[in-house]
Order: C-alpha cells, then sequence, then structure tokens
C-alpha cells in the first residue's frame, strides 16, 4: 500500500466514523494526512514527494492506531499533536486553549485574506492589543506581519496564557509581545491604534449542540451566554476608552451577525470579507463606538 493509499483508507474510516472536522481542516481527507504523517514523522507537507512510496506493515498499523484514537476520544487533531496552524505559522496548543481558527489572522496577513485591514491602518499605526488572546495566536501573527508594532495581549485564563507565552518563546517575540492577565479591559490601561478581539460568542442553543470535538475545547473560551453577545456588549461598550483618535476595534463574532445587529443597532461597523464570508468579523472605528455611545436611544 502506498502512502496516498494509506491516507484515503484512513479518510474512509474518518469520514464512516463521523467526526468532526473545523479544527485546523475542514475534510476527511487532510485531517487523515495530517495524522497519517504526523505519525510517521514526515513532514506535513510531504505528500506530493512521498505518495507513492510503500509503506511498511508497521507504518499502516502505527498510522491506523493513531486515526482509531482521534475516532474513538474525539479529540481535535491538533490536541493529539499539540501543534495547529494558522496562516502558515505553528502554534503549540493543548486543551487549555481553543485550537487557533481565528479569521481575524486573514485580515493581519498582508495579501494572503481576500480582505486586508491595510485601508484601514496607518503609518501611525504601533500599539496593537489582542484582547482574549488564548494561545496567543493573532499577537504572534500580527507582530510578524506588522514588524514595527507593539502587542499586549491579554486573556482571564492563566492557561490559556501560560500557552501564550510558550508560542511567543517559540516565535522569539517576548520584547514585541507583553502578556497579561485581565478580565476583559478592567487591567488594561492606555490606548491602541488597533484592537483585534475573537472573544467568547458561542450562544447557548449552539453550546448546547457543539459536536464532540468542539466539547475538549475549554468552555470560557466558547461560551458567550444566551445570544452569545455577553462579553461584546462589554467590550462595544468599554473599547472606545481603549482606543487612540486613529484607533479601530476588530471583532469576530462567528455566526452571530443577527444577534449582533439586534444587540447594536445603529452602530455603524464595516463588515470584513474572509474565507468565512461577510458575516463573520466586523470593524469599528473609536468614532462609531463614541458616536453610538451618545446616543443611548440607539441601544436595544
Ligand atoms: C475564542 S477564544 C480566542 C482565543 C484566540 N484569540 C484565538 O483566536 O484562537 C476566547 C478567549 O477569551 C478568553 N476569555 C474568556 N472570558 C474572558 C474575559 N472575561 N476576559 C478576558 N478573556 C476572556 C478565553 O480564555 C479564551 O482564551
Amino acid at each position: 500500500m502506498t502512502l496516498l493509499e494509506l491516507i484515503t483508507r484512513e479518510a474512509a474510516r474518518l469520514k464512516k466514523a463521523g467526526v468532526s472536522f473545523g479544527h485546523g481542516t475542514a475534510n476527511a481527507f487532510d485531517e487523515a494526512a495530517w495524522l497519517v504523517l504526523w505519525s510517521l514523522g514526515m513532514d506535513l507537507d510531504s505528500l506530493e514527494d512521498h505518495a507513492k512510496q510503500e509503506m511498511s506493515a508497521e507504518a499502516e498499523a502505527k498510522a491506523g492506531e493513531l486515526i482509531t484514537r482521534r475516532i474513538e476520544s474525539r479529540l481535535p487533531a491538533a490536541y493529539i499533536t499539540r501543534e495547529a496552524w494558522l496562516q502558515n505559522v505553528p502554534f503549540y496548543v493543548d486543551e487549555r486553549v481553543i485550537v487557533p481558527r481565528s479569521f481575524i489572522a486573514e485580515l493581519l496577513v498582508d495579501g494572503e485574506g481576500q480582505g486586508t485591514l491595510d485601508a484601514w491602518l496607518s503609518d501611525r499605526t504601533q500599539r496593537v492589543l489582542d484582547l482574549c488572546t488564548g494561545n496567543g495566536s493573532l499577537a504572534v501573527i500580527a507582530a510578524l506581519a506588522f514588524p514595527e508594532i507593539t502587542v499586549d495581549a491579554c486573556d482571564i485564563s492563566e492557561d490559556a496564557l501560560a500557552v501564550a507565552r510558550l508560542n511567543v518563546e517559540r516565535h522569539k517575540l517576548g520584547k514585541r509581545i507583553t502578556l497579561s492577565q485581565s478580565d476583559l479591559l478592567d487591567s488594561v490601561s492606555g490606548t491602541y491604534d488597533l484592537i483585534v478581539c475573537n472573544p467568547p460568542y458561542v450562544n447557548s442553543r449552539s453550546m448546547a449542540k457543539l459536536p464532540a470535538e468542539y466539547q475538549h475545547e475549554p468552555v470560557l473560551a466558547l461560551a458567550g451566554g444566551d445570544d452569545g453577545m455577553d462579553l461584546v456588549r462589554r467590550i462595544v461598550s468599554e473599547a472606545a476608552a481603549r482606543l487612540t483618535d486613529i484607533g479601530v476595534l476588530v471583532l469576530e463574532i462567528g455566526n452571530e451577525r443577527p444577534h449582533f445587529e439586534s444587540a447594536f443597532r445603529r452602530l455603524e461597523v464595516a463588515w470584513l470579507e474572509t474565507s468565512a464570508g461577510d458575516n463573520a468579523v466586523l470593524l469599528v472605528t473609536r468614532e462609531a463606538l463614541v458616536r453610538w455611545a451618545r446616543k443611548p436611544e440607539y441601544r436595544a
């Protein structure tokens, strides 16, 4: 059996078992390729070069066992391999953080995503805040994409911050990224030109129906209350005070656009296009936040 045949066989097992994707891959073949290559100690991008390589019985068994573990445990692959990739940047992950997959990453990486933040940033953009940093992926990607900036990154979870620390060290960004614990903006001081935030925003009904894979992730990182907007409400009311005059907040809200729009009627936002479409990430300027805050009748 060749490597390609082995991956195809294992992909069929994943499909038959009904595992759920969305933690770095979107289909059974890509997930099987990731796990099979990893189990054999091969580079994850080496499939093309080795597709026709004959596999030993031992290699077949090893790969098969890992796929069995994936099926039986329903652990996202990244928790098994302890590594996830976002915009081609590797991150350490474990169950203390969600597997990074924020669409904001696409917007930070110049030219890679379908959208870009360039139009909203200026030469004066220097201080960036990654609010709800989790494993630190957005902070790291922002620092790599914009070499002149410094990034503060905070999270309420000490566990998440411990993982973020590993990633900041891994990418040698300790001089440009400062991690700290904060309940949203409560312990954040100073102002920022850009705040990026992928907060917990899953509404209660969706939380109750999450596939098993997502149930391995910290509830604290996902659950956003009844309409998913519990934390977003606080962020929207408090962000203006932490933004400079040219500052913008870039906020991910996933599938919750209807809930967002009914919670923040007449707040002027720009919906940014990502691979998830143009409903998942929005941008709001400090000016718009201030205007909105002055008009209590705009609030739901
Ligand atoms: C959806 S995860 C995002 C993690 C990371 N930014 C990413 O995109 O992969 C949300 C993060 O918010 C953190 N969090 C939850 N409640 C918080 C709060 N009140 N203040 C600050 N962070 C909070 C969680 O610990 C979690 O790491």
